[in-house]
């Protein structure tokens, strides 16, 4: 399955509890680019841009294997149709979050998210998920989280997933 949603979503947060139910691995993609590029996605961002980034997110994904289990993506990644419909099997979990929850979430976090740190993170970050939310829509599961903690956010993905299965079986 593939943990979809804007930054502050809890993907890295409930991405390792429903690996653990399910006793599978856990891979933060976000993660591994800074762990292959020796560097955070800020200093990714600052010393070479946003297009950089992207390459990176796109070697990354490219180089996943969906047999990782449970796997978290950024919050840019289903807005890249070259990346969102790169694994045609896969579950995506849309992990859905008020952006002003979000940015209360993020607390000082908030300045290693380059498109959301600035004057204004609530104008900013209701305008990118205004221009995303088409993209998340996407996903084949979609999950609430705002006023649920990340247990309960998994029990809802797990109760979700099930619900997939008896439709389509
Ligand atoms: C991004 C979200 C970040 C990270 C990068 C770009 C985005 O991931 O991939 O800063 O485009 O929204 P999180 O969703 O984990 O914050």
């Amino acid at each position: 399955m593939i943990l979809v949603g804007f930054s502050g979503s809890g993907k890295s947060t409930v991405g390792p509890l429903l690996a653990d139910r399910l006793g599978v691995p856990f891979v933060d993609l976000d993660e591994e680019i800074e762990r292959r590029a020796g560097r955070s996605i800020r200093a990714i961002f600052e010393t070479e841009g946003e297009l950089r980034f992207r390459d990176l997110e796109t070697d990354a994904t490219r180089d996943a294997s969906l047999s990782a289990g449970v796997i978290a993506v950024g919050g840019g990644w289903m807005s890249r149709p070259e990346l969102r419909d790169c694994w045609p099997d896969a579950i995506r979990v849309w992990l859905r979050v008020a952006p002003e929850t979000a940015v209360r979430r993020l607390g000082k976090a908030i300045g290693t998210r380059p498109l959301l740190a600035g004057e204004e993170p609530n104008e900013t970050a209701r305008a990118l998920m205004e221009s995303r939310t088409e993209d998340y829509e996407r996903a084949e599961l979609e999950v609430a989280t705002d006023d649920r903690t990340p247990e309960e956010v998994a029990d809802a993905v797990l109760r979700g997933l099930g619900n997939i299965s008896r439709r389509s079986d």
